[in-house]
């Protein structure tokens, strides 16, 4: 018990960050894509632990493995390496598959965040939010904000306006309880389905998911412009 207390089982946060990027049109991978010098890895990794995350467990690609281990070589936490998948659900398994062994209540109880490398200025509090709220008892915690845009969806024979008031943009960390996370992405895999991110596996293995206050700054970096965004953010300090 006393181990227990002094050893608090930590919470994890798998980044993963296998993708290309190829919008960014950059000549590395994004995760490896500098901001005032500093990569987006390097960076998202430490708006985690400043938030909470004792642990972090990074999937990257195959090859070129070295600029990413170099990116990390001063973590502000230990960091283990997975490989990346040919989508981001199979990243995100390859980065589950690594999760510590601990006993069985202990690994049920897990907080373990899931992390795009690319929405590297989420803000401390954010990831602080995502963790109270699994342990407050929820199964899955998505961070999200209002959509500012108005939104049209496609048809058949033209589109049709959606009311944006009842839409909410999805950001990540999204967090969940470990035991919940590991069987919606058993059944996922067991299906075939594909999702677009691990809260939809939760939602499709049949259980509630949780919505907390996300951020403008939580943006995810995907086009040049996002990179303008970047620069200016740390540029005013708010990274
Ligand atoms: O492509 P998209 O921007 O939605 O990717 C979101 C995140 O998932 C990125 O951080 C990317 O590196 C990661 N990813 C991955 N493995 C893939 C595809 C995307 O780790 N096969």
């Amino acid at each position: 018990m006393g181990e227990h207390i002094n050893n608090p089982v930590p919470v994890v946060a798998i980044v993963v960050a296998a993708g290309s990027g190829s919008r960014l049109g950059a000549d590395v991978p994004k995760a490896l894509v500098p901001v005032a010098g500093v990569p987006l890895l390097t960076r998202a990794v430490a708006q985690l632990a400043a938030g909470g995350v004792g642990e972090v467990i990074v999937v990257a690609p195959v090859e070129g493995r070295e600029p990413f281990v170099d990116a990390l070589a001063d973590a502000p936490v230990p960091v283990l390496w997975a490989d990346g998948g040919a989508e981001r659900q199979h990243s995100v398994a390859h980065g589950i598959a690594l999760l510590p062994d601990l006993p069985e209540a202990d690994a049920d109880a897990q907080v373990v965040l899931v992390h795009d490398a690319a929405r590297a200025f989420v803000p401390p509090e954010v990831v602080g939010r995502v963790i109270e709220a699994v342990r407050a008892g929820a199964d899955a915690v998505v961070p999200v904000v209002p959509v500012s845009d108005s939104i049209r969806e496609l048809v058949d024979d033209g589109s049709t306006v959606v009311d944006r008031a009842s839409l909410r943009a999805v950001q990540t960390p999204q967090g969940f309880r470990r035991g919940v996370l590991e069987e919606a992405h058993w059944m996922v895999a067991e299906s075939g389905v594909a999702v677009t991110d691990d809260a939809a596996a939760v939602e499709f293995s049949g259980r509630q998911v949780t919505l907390v206050e996300g951020s403008r700054d939580a943006f995810k970096v995907t086009e040049p412009l996002d990179l303008l965004l970047a620069e200016a953010l740390v540029a005013q300090g708010r990274a």
